[in-house]
């Protein structure tokens, strides 16, 4: 098969009607994306892992389930064991190896893209001025997106090599293209309202 965006969209869309799932597979995708882009690699390839990273969460959404049942629907839809180890891979609790910097990528971005969409729900130019340090702030208040792992977003930049500040701009970088499309709000809402 052609690996293409379009491809992986439809997968995603099929299995995933929930908007707020659609928006993490977009942040991921955007974060993921930009470090292929960084780092010369393959661009296409990285964006289709991350779109598809959660498609199946909506009908596995317990950890026992999810992504390793996902996983053999991918490979009946014809993507390439690249794809579905990659996608196996960002699950801690299956333990598999994070030995290629797509996966390492996509571990980093998964979390941090959530909680910087998180930080910029609150903030009413979203994530237009939102900085490093705010983010970093936020990670210390447990009771701010509980649900993310704060253990997770530290060894996954130091896994990927990257510096937590260097990493978070990077993130907020990647997402304020798509700010929008995140349900986010921009500085130029605010000069409207
Ligand atoms: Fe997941
Ligand atoms: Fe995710």
């Amino acid at each position: 098969m052609e690996l293409t965006r379009d491809r992986a969209w439809d997968t995603l869309t099929r299995h995933t009607e929930s908007e707020a799932l659609r928006r993490h597979a977009l942040a991921v995708e955007a974060s993921v994306r930009a470090y292929a882009r960084r780092f010369g690699e393959d661009e296409e390839l990285w964006g289709v892992v991350a779109l598809l990273h959660d498609f199946d969460w909506e009908m596995h959404p317990t950890l026992d389930q999810h992504p390793q049942d996902g996983a053999p629907i991918l490979r009946e839809e014809g993507y390439p064991v690249e794809v579905i180890e990659a996608i196996l891979s960002h699950a801690e609790h299956l333990s598999l190896p994070r030995d290629t910097p797509l996966k390492k990528a996509l571990f980093a971005c998964d979390e941090l893209s959530g909680f910087v969409h998180a930080c910029g729900l609150v903030r009413p130019d979203g994530i237009d001025t939102l900085t490093p340090k705010s983010v970093k702030k936020k990670l210390k208040q447990p009771s701010f997106a509980a649900g993310v792992h704060r253990e997770d977003v530290y060894k996954s930049a130091d896994e990927l090599g990257v510096e937590l500040d260097e990493h978070i701009a990077f993130v907020i970088d990647a997402l304020r293209p798509i700010a929008p499309e995140l349900g986010l709000r921009t500085a130029a809402d605010v000069v409207a309202s």
